[in-house]
């Protein structure tokens, strides 16, 4: 890719990756048909519903929507086979949950990455509540085998902050008589809770702690609008508030606020961003994001805003470059077990471009602004490594070219149209 002078125009970013897991796995549970509009049609949730229909979901999929009838709590059958998550942790950690509360026995894998990401946070939690886990490495890595049934509730309070194993510990206390208590050290993404709440699930949430009663919640088929992703939108506020001249309208992106690190930092920092039309769609806060050109001030990123942007810190190193004087990300060394090893990821390859950036074990240092020189980077098989680059590329001075990149398609497949959308059609070339 070449360098991008004034992006320009309105988009519309593919559904949110979270909610879009949450939708087919709770429609799936739910009784009755539930449609979904909007959906993500990225590879990672494509194996979620592939694992579903394993389990004897039947789907029918169209351009834009994704109908689910759903057999009730207990109406998922053994899968004769492996269920395989691909590259996706929301997938194995979520359905590790609902499996656990199955009385069959399931097996779940993944791809050379995902069997190497740590299972242990949700095999301990979800073994205290009664479910048989095995796992490789003594316990800790994918290939999993659930032999799961009627569980215990537990009170449990996360070791790390992480939506996934607390969506977890909630699905599977669908299973469980009494209340699950799920306690949080700091705010992480709520969908779970939103989504079971819609459907009719009996939950509560109480400052840090999420209770949900078992017993009570039925749940019952809904018609779904999913929004925008946010963290799909990002690379384009990024874009839109580094490249000269801009003016970028995101529109129905989700702005759910356990979500929304990213634009307060980016505000911190002096992004313009201002959000339009906000207001309530399936439970979910909506809203449209117009970005325009701006001058940025580095800042330190630490404590709970850690996870209300984690997915977002790699394009963030992008924009720090970019900032005048320093900005110190700390408390963020989930990213070292993410796809791949993200601090060293974007540290490795900003460097090659020019940057002034210092590995931290939980973070990062960037010292800006500094322009950045096109280069030959790796994308280490990680979408957000891979778009991160690619929005470094577009603001680069020169050529750059992204190795791997068609691991772009596991979170966002359409981020290169988009993006040619906005920097015109030969901002971004694409070779096999
Ligand atoms: C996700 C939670 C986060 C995030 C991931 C999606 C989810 O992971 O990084 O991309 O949908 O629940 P952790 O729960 O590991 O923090």
């Amino acid at each position: 890719m070449r360098k991008c002078t004034s992006p320009k125009g309105e988009v519309r970013v593919s559904g949110d990756k979270s909610i879009t897991h949450r939708g087919f796995i709770i429609s799936a549970i739910a009784r009755g048909r539930s449609v979904l509009h909007g959906y993500s049609r990225c590879q990672d949730c494509a194996a979620t519903l592939k694992t579903l229909q394993k389990l004897g979901i039947s789907i029918e999929e169209s351009e834009s929507t994704v109908s689910i009838q759903g057999r009730g709590l207990g109406g998922l059958a053994e899968s004769d086979d492996v269920l395989d998550c691909g590259n996706s942790g929301t997938t194995m950690r979520l359905l590790a949950g609902l499996l656990s509360g199955q009385d069959f026995l399931s097996v779940l894998t993944g791809d050379d990455s995902l069997r190497k990401r740590p299972m242990g946070r949700i095999i301990q939690p979800l073994s205290q509540m009664g479910a048989d886990i095995r796992a490789r490495g003594g316990g800790r890595f994918a290939p999993l085998s659930i032999e799961g049934g009627k569980l215990k509730p537990i009170d449990y309070t996360l070791p790390v902050a992480s939506a996934q194993v607390k969506s977890a510990i909630l699905l599977a206390g669908l299973y469980a008589g009494g209340e699950t208590i799920v306690e949080e050290p700091y705010p992480t993404r709520d969908h779970t809770e939103r989504m079971l709440a819609l459907f009719g699930a009996k939950i509560e949430k109480a400052g840090m702690r999420t209770v949900l009663r078992g017993e009570d919640s039925n749940l019952e088929a809904k018609e779904l609008v999913v929004p925008g992703d946010l963290s799909s939108a990002a690379y384009f506020i990024v874009l839109g508030s580094l490249a000269h001249d801009s003016e970028i309208l995101l529109k129905d992106v989700g702005v759910n606020p356990t979500r929304t690190g990213i634009l307060d930092v980016l505000k911190l920092m002096g992004v313009d961003v201002s959000v339009l039309n906000l207001r309530t769609v399936s439970n979910e806060p909506v809203a449209d994001l117009m970005i325009k050109s701006g001058r940025l001030m580095g800042r330190e990123i630490s404590g709970e805003l850690i996870p209300r942007l984690i997915d977002e810190i790699p394009v963030l190193a992008v924009a720090a470059t970019q900032a005048e004087g320093i900005t110190v990300v700390k408390d963020a060394v989930e990213l070292r077990v993410k796809e791949t090893d993200r601090i060293r990821a974007m540290v490795g390859e900003l460097r090659k471009m020019g940057a002034q950036i210092e590995e931290r074990e939980d973070g990062f240092t960037v010292e800006g602004p500094t322009r950045l020189y096109g280069a030959s980077c790796s994308s280490f098989g990680d979408h957000r490594i891979a778009i991160a680059l690619a929005v470094a590329g577009l603001i680069a001075e020169g050529v750059t070219t992204i190795d791997g990149a068609e691991c772009i398609d596991i979170s966002f497949p359409e981020f290169i149209a988009t993006a040619r959308k906005v920097c015109g059609e030969d901002s971004l070339t694409t070779q096999d």
